[in-house]
């Protein structure tokens, strides 16, 4: 098999939007939005490459440091997320705004004085050890795919302001890379433009900013585009593909899948502590079991991409719900169980992963029709899904929880023998009982 890798990367990037607390098609507006400044000044071929897949791979770390915002401002991490996009974190005012309405919100004053002083003590060295963490994991996502240095950069150089006063390294002017720079302008004009400002609402940002966190010249460039009628009529419509610079499209082949799935199944696990190699073991057991079954080696390497994708949605799900320590009420029990659909959604998006998507997110569905996604029963639940099912629960399992420690192969096929037959598979269980003993979690994350 052989795909665009920008389609692939843009369809996956609606799984990094909702992380960031974003419309979906934000990195993909963004990406035209840095397109179209390249187009104004010129920019050569490689430079417009690079561009052009760090912005689609630009939120690639925003899962690294969703556990620490949620715990620190006692909020959903994605909402936090949203709000910060839209301060301008230099003017006091706006920042002080930003954390009375952002800090544990709807909760009590005595809630919210104690995680206002977590922030104050967390300081903007936290901050920056925060906002570094994020770049320096989407970074090594866009080395693992296989995109250029120059991209990498570019990601790394996200939140970096002109004058010297963005995170995490207070590189100012010409230090910080031209597409650093450029990513920087276009996802903040997105922002502006989806709130409602359209082509004034994201060029007004950008003059206001001109010269404290934009180059003035990109700003320039892109007040050009502002009566360019049609192109931000249509920032919306899907066509990002076809701005990829034809004289340098990258593809995947199907070790080139394997990777973007196994960088995909690392951003996923970054999201929670609790799940730090869960993706990459759920995978690993289905291998074994489908081996033991006797699925051929494509079938066992499209089991393993589900596998390593199964989770996607819970991109999509708070940390105040990922992480919490105790029992989930009936609104964020409600929010966990929507994350197979939103996997269901990403994938059926990517044509090389669509015949995956089903599996994938079928992983909480049981075959009694006990489980949960869309509820549905044995006769709907392939063997490949019925084998993720079982991988998912057993990875799960032999891992720790807020809740309670790792358990030991025994205490796992004790607890899930009284389903085998039932709500999960016989055959796939009685594979799992040979399996288990002899499994060790995987040593080290995918794509770290
Ligand atoms: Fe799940
Ligand atoms: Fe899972």
């Amino acid at each position: 098999m052989d795909v665009r890798l920008s389609e692939v990367l843009a369809a996956l990037s609606h799984a990094l939007d909702i992380t960031e607390g974003q419309p979906r098609g934000h990195a993909e507006r963004t990406c035209l939005i840095a397109m179209r400044v390249a187009r104004q000044l010129d920019l050569d071929g490689p430079t417009r490459s690079s561009l052009f897949h760090a912005a689609l791979l630009k939120d690639a770390g925003c899962s690294s440091n969703a556990a620490k915002v949620a715990a620190l401002y006692g909020a959903d991490d994605a909402d936090v997320k949203r709000d910060r996009k839209t301060t301008d974190h230099l003017q006091p005012g706006q920042s002080i705004r930003h954390l009375v309405r952002a800090t544990a919100p709807g909760r009590s004053p005595v809630a919210k004085a104690k995680h206002l002083k977590l922030l104050v003590a967390h300081g903007s060295t936290g901050s920056r050890a925060l906002t570094e963490l994020r770049c320096e994991r989407g970074a090594e996502v866009a080395r693992a795919v296989g995109l250029s240095v120059t991209a990498e950069q570019a990601i790394r150089d996200l939140d970096e302001h002109w004058d010297g006063r963005g995170y995490p390294h207070s590189r100012a002017g010409e230090q910080i890379s031209l597409c650093g720079r450029i990513l920087c302008l276009a996802q903040t004009a997105e922002v502006y433009w989806q709130d409602g400002g359209g082509a004034a609402g994201a060029c007004g940002v950008a003059r206001d900013r001109r010269g404290t966190w934009f180059d003035p010249a990109l700003v320039d460039a892109l007040r050009a585009t502002e009566d360019d009628h049609r192109f931000w009529a249509t920032l919306d419509e899907p066509r990002v593909a076809s701005l990829e610079p034809v004289d340098r499209l990258l593809h995947a082949d199907d070790d080139g899948l394997d990777r973007i799935a196994g960088a995909f199944a690392g951003i996923v696990d970054a999201k929670t502590p609790y799940t730090a190699r869960h993706s990459e073991g759920v995978a690993e057991i289905a291998v074994r079991l489908s081996a033991a079954l006797g699925f051929d080696a494509q079938q066992q390497r499209e089991l393993r991409r589900a596998g390593l994708l199964h989770d996607i949605g819970k991109l999509g799900v708070s940390n105040r719900i990922l992480d919490k320590p105790g029992k989930l009420d009936a609104g964020e029990w409600a929010a966990m169980r929507r994350h197979p659909t939103w996997t269901l959604e990403i994938l059926q998006r990517i044509p090389a992963f669509a015949g995956l998507a089903e599996v994938a997110a079928n992983h909480h569905e049981k075959l009694d029709g006990s489980g949960y996604g869309r509820g549905l029963t044995a006769a709907a639940l392939t063997l490949p899904a019925r084998i993720l099912a079982v991988a998912d629960i057993a990875e799960a399992l032999t891992a720790d929880r807020p809740y309670r420690e790792a358990l030991g192969p025994d205490e796992v096929l004790a607890i899930m023998r009284r389903d085998a037959g039932t709500s999960l598979d016989a055959d796939t269980f009685a594979a799992l009982e040979a399996l288990l003993p002899v499994w060790s979690p995987v040593a080290t994350p995918v794509a770290a």
